[in-house]
């Protein structure tokens, strides 16, 4: 889609240039390409690698205790958590009643339509791709889970964050699988692929890169698991929107997490942290499942973000939303102490969202000229969607 590719929504190897201020002496390295049978596309950006200077490690050992009591109290006990199995049918039932719980369900989804079923798939593989996620966060120097079973409290958070997340990608698949109205074949080799593929949202081993993306995607998604509920509820099933709303709340829960390490960093080290959002919003927020694949269409996330588009579930006006947000959570715009270094990186930021604004008007009116045109996705037996 045309507007979510000016915004970053793209494929990384499409933007191969991008200016950025860097520390000394970041290890830069290019990708070697992974095996044909498991990508989309090849990857061309180049990779860059550490670049935190390592006297900052020192900010992130001194905000352990903050930490603790500032983060590790916005993840639920288990025990008050909800499960997949709260929201599904009961196989422990004799089969009959099984049976009809799952005739309700389906029943439930026999009127929503093809294109919510394509944009509600990509969104269960997103989050089935949780393993990229952990192994993402744990590249972050200073905060990763350094055994495994780390007491430290960034590493405590990273695997509770994650456990927390994994009951998402079940419960979707799970629900997705048994209303019949997918693919679920074509789906799993989806979710091998963009397992097998990763992603690249140029964090580069840095905390201050890393935290400034996941708090923006925790927004993004968000944004798109409220608007699925909304249409769930629209289209008749009430039980798939509780689920896309309970999903939405943790990930509400896990944003205000990040952003309030954000807001941390731009407390003890202010530039250091505005520079960071700036260079995150210069390479523009890369979307989690930007290298997802299907073995067919080879441009299949344009497809499912110009279907989300077009539903309202994740566009352009979300991302310049999200930014809004944040920066008037984060209060950027009243920052104080800044080096020059810092008070540019504040006028790029701040100045963003109407820019971003403006150049969607521009994508969308130049949308308005072009052909309605369709696209097959395998996920729904090759049914035809308008994009
Ligand atoms: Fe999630
Ligand atoms: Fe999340």
């Amino acid at each position: 889609m045309q507007s979510l590719a000016l915004l970053g929504c793209t494929p990384p190897y499409y933007n191969l240039t991008h200016h950025r201020t860097k520390p000394p002496s970041p290890v830069v390295r290019f990708r070697l390409p992974p095996p044909v049978s498991a990508m989309a596309t090849p990857a061309l950006r180049p990779q860059v690698t550490h670049s935190m200077p390592p006297e900052k490690l020192e900010v992130f050992k001194s905000l352990e205790n903050w930490a603790t009591d500032c983060v590790l109290p916005l993840l639920k006990p288990v025990e008050s958590c909800w499960q997949p199995q709260d929201f599904l049918p009961i196989p422990s039932l004799p089969s009959d009643d099984f049976t009809d719980q799952v005739r309700a369900l389906r029943d439930r989804t026999a009127e929503l339509p093809d294109d919510y079923f394509v944009v509600l798939v990509g969104d269960m593989i997103t989050e089935d791709a949780l393993p990229t996620y952990q192994t993402m966060i744990n590249t972050l120097d200073g905060v990763r889970d350094e055994t495994g079973a780390s007491p430290n409290p960034w590493a405590m958070w990273t695997r509770a964050w994650t456990a927390e997340e994994n009951r998402h990608g079940d419960l979707l698949r799970t629900y997705l699988y048994l209303s019949g109205r997918v693919d679920m074949l074509t789906i799993e080799r989806t979710v091998q692929y963009l397992i097998g593929a990763g992603m690249d949202p140029g964090t580069e081993n840095n905390p201050y890169l890393g935290f400034v993306y996941t708090s923006f995607q925790e927004r993004a998604t968000f944004v798109s698991h409220g608007n699925t509920a909304r249409l769930a509820k629209e289209g008749g099933d009430p039980v798939l929107a509780r689920i896309c709303g309970s999903i939405a709340s943790d990930e509400k829960r896990h944003e205000n997490a990040y952003a309030r390490i954000v807001e941390k960093l731009l407390e003890v080290d202010p530039t250091g942290a505005m520079v960071a959002i700036s260079d995150m919003m210069r390479k523009k927020i890369t979307m989690p499942a930007h290298l997802m694949y299907d073995g067919q269409d080879p441009r299949l996330f344009d497809h499912f973000s110009a279907v989300a588009q077009r539903l309202g579930v994740y566009t352009a006006n979300d991302y310049a939303d999200i930014l809004e947000f944040l920066i008037g959570r984060w209060r950027l715009e009243k920052l104080e102490g800044l080096t020059g270094e810092g008070g540019r990186a504040q006028d790029f930021v701040c100045g963003l969202p109407p820019r971003i604004r403006k150049l969607q008007e521009r994508a969308d009116e130049q949308a308005r000229k072009m052909e309605p045109h369709g696209v097959r996705f395998s996920w729904i037996f090759n049914k035809e969607v308008s994009l």
